[in-house]
């Protein structure tokens, strides 16, 4: 029998759900820019969704490592029309500010039940909210600068561009 509250039991099984949800949703922004020219933005995006696959899995893993079972949910298909770089960046601040808001609610919850495993992995996830949200509104501003700039917008594809993957992608890689 799992020492875990059920409610706790039950939002981190919900977070899960987020964080998969939040890794097809960035899916879904890399493959739309994959149709533009900024395969920078479309490298970006399939790092980060990567990220909130690792994110899942460490809940994942609390869950199995409690002793707590884990249920999976179905994802919603995410959104795919965006008409312009900085919409999509405005609208993953806006996930990202959503996840922020249950990773505080969670913490709320663990804080209530008095379980202090749980608020030691909801901190890692508090910086990494602050982290995450940072680098998209970052990202947000530069391209509020450059407007519709051609040259601004490929130097900063170019730039979102270093960052590599995580992990296999199915692609071969030299
Ligand atoms: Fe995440
Ligand atoms: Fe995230």
């Amino acid at each position: 029998m799992s020492t875990l509250a059920p409610e706790l039991h039950q939002l981190i099984n919900q977070q899960i759900n987020e964080e998969m949800s939040a890794s097809y949703s960035y899916l879904a922004m890399s493959a739309w820019f994959e149709d533009t020219p900024y395969g920078g933005f479309a490298q970006w995006m399939l790092a980060q969704s990567q990220e909130e696959t690792v994110h899942a899995m460490k809940f994942y893993h609390f869950l199995v490592d409690r002793g707590a079972t884990v249920k999976l949910a179905a994802l919603k298909a995410p959104d795919q029309a965006y008409t312009s770089p900085l919409e999509v960046f405005e609208t993953s601040l806006k996930q990202e500010q959503h996840v922020t808001q249950c990773i505080h609610r969670l913490y709320e919850a663990a804080q209530e039940h008095r379980d202090y495993e749980s608020k030691n992995l909801l901190n890692w996830f508090l910086d990494e909210q602050v982290e995450e949200e940072k680098a998209v509104q970052d990202m947000i501003d530069r391209l509020r600068l450059v407007g519709d700039n051609p040259v601004g917008l490929l130097q900063l594809d170019q730039e979102a561009g270093q960052r590599k993957p995580l992990a296999p992608t199915g692609e071969e890689t030299a």
